[in-house]
């Protein structure tokens, strides 16, 4: 217990007060040396000029690749009519799919329009520290909030969406402004989801019909009649997040004048230092330029990546806005939600994790609990996930369903084996090779160390103690710390 107790003592710490005296993988360690090599080459020219080439080169702010785990919540007016999913003005009015039409025929009054919901959103039970609380209590170091989606409204009261935000219509309040206020109180760092496009905007539409040669809809930064990128500007200066989430990309990048505004962010605003962008700019950046990459929604890999990525995903599996008719089996359980966390961070991602509150502000007790259930999970195997790197393997090699991080703690390198499924009395390892009476093996959340012997097959073999049903750490994905071993 003491030793295990110092570790994650000394481990915290580093974790807290120093993330950059974490050491590196010679892997790890050589992309960051080519990232301060760029560092020092921009401190003697200042500035990131507008073009992909450069911006791609920013050193991604180390707070990012520690944090790994953010919340997503995605919440606007289509969390009103909350059926099918949050693309519902766009199903119904823009392919008029069937049952979107029928289903409007039926409940609602002839001539009732999508614009119509917005009044609805009263957000009644909205209390933006009850959602911290629950964040925080998840594990979650992140959490990025839908400041606009497709459909255009925005949660705060911007000079650039007249009659069409929630301070004009509906809650009657700055949501983003709320949010941001208690996410800063608890220590969470602040994301916002922006879309760049919006499905029936005029001005987009007018863009679009001219098959983008011209940026009524984007440009310029003084033109209040202009949308896009004012608002993107408008969101930097008032709430300063640390992440920015882009979407919603038909037009290319320069059609957007995405690297001006990266160049400007990362220069000159107040977030210049911290901030963390991904790579939805437009139709030639995804899963190429940016900071984090993305790539497809719920990017899952199963190998480990030469960027940094971000698994975007669900735990309703079939929407991002709340559905009322949702049913258990469309939820992931705990143990899938936590496979998704390990697989994603044993490969070098981020994981990115969708709640989906109700109209009303609520957020519904089966997310409460997926949440909470992370949390406790996290509370035990915190130092596996945390600042963590990806090991040299990122799956173990015979044995499946087994996933390794590692962390450097003081002079030592810890490699942690994350197994999914609980080991009946002993767990066989090909990847990790152990040396005589140097290598130590840990269950976190249990004292002690447990025996092993070296495999004739290779690798090292853990000889699991009987525990009882009521002492086990935890529920669900058991982690093993392995120190001083031969290939760590
Ligand atoms: C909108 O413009 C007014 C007047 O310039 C300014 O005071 C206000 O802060 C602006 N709102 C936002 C959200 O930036
Ligand atoms: C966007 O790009 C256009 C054309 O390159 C330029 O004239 C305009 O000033 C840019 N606007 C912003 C806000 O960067
Ligand atoms: C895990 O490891 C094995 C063996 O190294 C490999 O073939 C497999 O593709 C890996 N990935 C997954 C998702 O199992
Ligand atoms: C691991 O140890 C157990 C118990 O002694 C044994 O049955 C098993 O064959 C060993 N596995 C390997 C791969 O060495």
């Amino acid at each position: 217990m003491f030793i295990v107790k110092n570790v994650n003592i000394i481990l915290r710490i580093l974790i807290l007060l120093c993330p950059c005296t974490v050491e590196f993988n010679s892997q790890n360690q050589k992309v960051v040396e080519e990232f301060n090599t760029v560092k020092q080459s921009n401190r003697e020219d200042k500035l990131y000029p507008p073009n992909w080439e450069a911006l791609d080169k920013r050193p991604l702010p180390v707070w990012y690749d520690s944090a790994k785990i953010g919340i997503f919540v995605v919440w606007g007016v289509y969390s009103v009519p909350s059926v099918y999913n949050e693309w519902f003005w766009y199903r119904w009015k823009g392919q008029k799919e069937p049952k979107y039409v029928e289903f409007m025929h039926k409940n609602y009054k002839p001539g009732f329009t999508y614009p119509d919901f917005a009044s609805m959103l009263k957000a009644e039970f909205l209390d933006t520290d009850e959602w911290t609380k629950l964040f925080k209590s998840s594990g979650a170091e992140y959490v990025v909030f839908t400041t606009k989606h497709h459909e255009g409204f925005t949660m705060w009261p911007s000079n650039y969406s007249f009659n069409w935000n929630s301070m004009s219509v509906g809650p009657k309040r700055d949501i983003v402004g709320e949010l941001v206020t208690s996410l800063r109180k608890q220590d969470l760092r602040v994301g916002l989801y922006h879309s760049l496009f919006e499905w029936f905007n005029p001005l987009f539409l007018q863009d679009k019909g001219n098959n983008f040669k011209t940026q009524k809809f984007v440009a310029t930064l003084d033109d209040t009649t202009t949308k896009t990128m004012p608002e993107l500007y408008e969101l930097v200066n008032n709430y300063k997040p640390d992440l920015i989430w882009s979407d919603g990309c038909p037009g290319t990048s320069s059609y957007w004048n995405a690297t001006e505004f990266l160049a400007w962010l990362y220069n000159y605003s107040p977030v210049k230092d911290e901030v963390v962008t991904n790579d939805r700019w437009g139709t030639d950046t995804m899963c190429k330029h940016g900071g984090f990459l993305t790539c497809t929604d719920r990017f899952n890999p199963g190998k480990l990546q030469k960027r940094k990525w971000e698994n975007a995903m669900t735990i309703d599996k079939l929407s991002w806005g709340f559905r009322r008719n949702a049913k258990l089996e469309e939820f992931l359980t705990i143990e899938e939600l936590i496979a998704s966390i390990v697989e994603t961070i044993s490969c070098g991602g981020n994981i990115l994790i969708n709640v989906a509150p109700s109209y009303d502000g609520t957020i519904q007790p089966l997310f409460q609990e997926r949440l909470t259930q992370m949390g406790s999970w996290l509370h035990v195997n915190f130092e596996a996930i945390y600042g963590s790197f990806p090991w040299k393997y990122q799956n173990d090699t015979f044995t499946p369903r087994v996933w390794y991080t590692e962390q450097q703690i003081k002079t030592t390198k810890a490699v942690y084996a994350i197994t999914l499924d609980w080991p009946d009395k002993y767990l066989y390892l090909q990847s990790p090779i152990p040396v005589q009476d140097q290598t130590f093996v840990y269950l976190l959340g249990t004292e002690g160390q447990l025996q092993w012997t070296s495999s004739p097959q290779g690798g090292i073999n853990i000889t699991i103690p009987y525990i009882p049903y009521n002492k086990m750490p935890c529920q669900w994905a058991w982690v093993f710390r392995l120190l001083d071993l031969q290939n760590a």
